[in-house]
């Protein structure tokens, strides 16, 4: 017997003394205000069934049990019922509860499972609370019920640390009771419901997550220090500790109240706008997916730094490689290179799907010879940074594949247009701009040509996407966006030098914001010569009028090349990458500054952000302006992806429209109330 609204999300049927509930919210069974309401409609009905039912099943149609909450809901402002009201009602039915989890269960969707008295689930379900990775913790109770069912580090790892973890380390780490085979899950679960031993809700167990102060305050430290910035970790573990420590209702009203302040903060909003942000870059005006050729081998010129990381993604992502180089040696050490590159993607068990190790070293061949491309339907240029060098290769390219083979460019900052209109065929030519390290980078521009096909444009999105890459289009410009952006970056701070700042203390602006690494550490880790070489070749045509910083220029011509010199913008002891400031270097820049007359002032980290954030903002908006980006989010994400722009603090754009002045009552990051520790 079924008793719901036959078009609610949530069934109820009644199989002798035992209910089901089933939730069936394709494609995920996300936690939406009707699948909310449906639970309260199907728990509610379930009293009108007093004395003849034993036990409850909660369950879900297709291949996951709830994906969590939805987040669409939570820009557009959270409706009723809210989930701690569903919750409440599902532990307050006197009914032995089992949660079958057909899936994974995850956020909102395991703490709806941790609701009832015990869960099981099949083999293939993630089981975890990803929540921190939007900035946010579970809302609705989320803590309190998990330090009653794990351990501490459990308890921490899987709240602090957002990555859920298999059926098989839930039973393990006792948030499940048992994992079943598919075909036994509603079997074994409705045998659970009616067993006598049922364990009690995790709401009415004893603590598990025991810990000293001294181990909360560690945990709390721990997450503060790995998450830079971000805030969401260590509020997580507050929020266990709360769980775990104070009486359950003051802990319950202390975590919805974290949960609510960090669901409106700045973080979270950066944080779900650059979710939306990896759906959106997918939706591409004109373009035509159809149209895109079948790609199973790749053909590749040039095996030097990026030729070698762009082979071995595609080696990783299944397909086959025609790697051409000038000469038998430069095959010889690419493919050396690219087994290096294979091995360490092997240890991190990255190979499985394609075969294995030895699969992938199979599907490689490095050749001098250009018609070995002739079975490639995508090839991708990656020799010198050269116009001349390219179109000569481009030539010999068209020579070798067939006629419809679509040629795409590596070029850093080559116009695309130009390098198109030397082929035979420009219909085919377009730039796939790939971000060093090319095998780990995720960011590859799309750089749509005037005369790029439909084909080609399609084809160079499938092969992004097949390389499990984020693509995004850009028209052809000097830089394109990502390029383009960071220039003007390094102009500012290049600057901020010249006017009083110092490369530490610009760099340390840069980590506090969130940044791994300080643009001059990072540029010392890199080499400065290939910035120098671009600088140079660049000089003739610069306008003497443009504000051009010198700085750069004049340690490389002191052989101040970075690490692999021993110094640059900082100094390196022997053998170690440490960098320590040097007074060379601070010398250098005050002579600059005393050269160009400038009169050197002190700048606040504050000041030092403002004013990068500020270039790259404008240099974003004229590129939406230009036409060169498709929407603000494309540009953050861009930044985000390619560059290490701290995700939590959005994009360049985003933290722009951020610093406008903030409507009355907005929370930001910085408005949270200090947690007590
Ligand atoms: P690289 O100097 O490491 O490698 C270039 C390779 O091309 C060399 O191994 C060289 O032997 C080979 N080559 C040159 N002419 C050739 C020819 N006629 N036939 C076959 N092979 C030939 O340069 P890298 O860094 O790999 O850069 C390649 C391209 O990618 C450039 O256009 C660069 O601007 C661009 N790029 C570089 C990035 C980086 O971080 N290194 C990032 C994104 C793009």
């Amino acid at each position: 017997m079924t008793s719901s609204a036959q078009d609610s999300p949530v069934q109820l049927s009644i199989k002798g003394a035992l209910a089901h509930i089933t939730i069936s919210a394709p494609p995920v069974n996300a936690l939406s205000p009707q699948v909310r309401q449906g639970l309260l409609d199907a728990l509610r009905q379930l009293k009108n069934h007093p004395d003849d039912l034993k036990g409850l099943v909660l369950t879900a149609s297709g291949k996951t049990f709830i994906a969590g909450a939805d987040i669409k809901e939570m820009q557009i402002g959270q409706q009723e019922p809210s989930l701690p009201a569903v919750i409440a009602a599902l532990e307050a039915c006197a009914l032995p509860t089992v949660a079958a989890l057909n899936g994974a269960a995850l956020g909102g969707g395991l703490e709806i499972a941790l609701a009832c008295n015990a869960r099981i689930a099949v083999p293939t379900a993630k089981l975890g609370f990803p929540e921190v990775h939007l900035g946010i913790i579970p809302g609705a109770g989320g803590a309190e019920r998990l330090v009653r069912t794990t351990g501490f580090e459990a308890a921490c790892e899987l709240i602090a640390g957002g990555k859920p973890v298999s059926a098989a380390s839930g039973l393990d780490m006792g948030l499940i009771e048992a994992v079943v085979a598919p075909d036994k899950l509603l079997s074994t679960a409705e045998a659970l419901a009616l067993d006598p031993e049922l364990p009690k809700r995790p709401i009415a167990r004893a603590v598990i997550a025991q810990a000293s102060d001294g181990d909360w305050q560690t945990a709390v430290q721990t997450r503060r220090k790995a998450n830079k910035g971000l805030i969401a970790p260590a509020t997580a573990v507050q929020a266990l500790r709360d769980g775990a420590c104070l009486p359950l209702d003051q802990a319950q009203q202390a975590n919805r109240q974290r949960y609510l302040q960090l669901r409106e903060s700045r973080q979270a909003k950066a944080l779900r706008g650059l979710f939306f942000a990896e759906r959106d870059v997918r939706k591409v005006p004109g373009l035509d997916r159809s149209a895109a050729l079948p790609v199973e081998r790749l053909g590749v010129i040039g095996g030097g730094t990026m030729g070698v990381g762009i082979a071995a993604s595609a080696l990783i992502a299944g397909l086959s490689v025609v790697l051409v180089e000038r000469d038998q040696a430069a095959c010889q050490t690419a493919k050396t290179r690219i087994h290096g590159l294979l091995a360490s993607a092997d240890r991190r068990g990255l190979l499985g799907k394609v075969g294995g190790l030895e699969s992938c070293q199979t599907r490689l061949v490095c050749q001098v010879e250009y018609n070995a491309l002739a079975p490639c339907s995508f090839v991708v240029e990656a020799v010198f940074e050269d116009m001349a060098v390219k179109q000569a290769v481009l030539t010999q390219i068209e020579a070798a594949v067939a006629p419809q083979t679509i040629i795409a460019t590596n070029t850093s900052y080559l116009d695309i247009n130009a390098i198109a209109d030397s082929a035979s065929d420009p219909a085919r030519v377009l730039g796939l701009h790939f971000f060093a390290p090319a095998n780990i980078n995720k960011l590859v521009e799309v750089v749509q040509t005037r005369t790029a096909s439909a084909a080609a444009l399609a084809t160079a999105f499938a092969v992004a996407e097949k390389l499990r890459k984020l693509p995004i289009l850009a028209q052809v410009c000097d830089g394109f966006i990502a390029n383009r952006i960071y220039a003007r970056y390094r102009e500012a701070c290049d600057f901020l030098l010249e006017e009083g700042a110092l490369p530490e203390q610009i760099d340390a602006a840069l980590t506090d914001f969130g940044f791994k690494m300080g643009l001059y550490a990072v540029s010392d880790m890199s080499g400065l010569d290939i910035a120098w070489a671009r600088r140079k070749r660049l000089a003739a045509t610069r306008d003497p009028n443009q504000r051009y910083s010198a700085i750069a220029d004049k340690l490389c011509e002191a052989g101040r090349l970075g690490q692999k010199t021993g110094k640059g913008w900082y100094r390196y002891d022997e053998g170690s990458k440490t960098p320590h400031v040097d007074p060379w270097v601070t010398e250098a820049i005050e002579a600059e500054s005393h050269r160009l007359g400038i009169k050197r002032q002190s700048f606040t980290a504050e000041t030092i952000m403002q004013r990068v954030l500020a270039a790259m903002a404008s240099e974003a908006r004229a590129l939406l302006d230009e036409g060169i980006a498709l929407r603000a989010s494309d540009v953050d994400l861009a930044l985000v992806t390619g560059f290490g722009f701290p995700r939590h603090q959005g994009g360049p754009l985003f933290w722009a429209a951020q610093n406008q002045p903030e409507p009355a009552g907005g929370a930001s990051a910085r408005d949270l109330p200090k947690q007590h520790d």
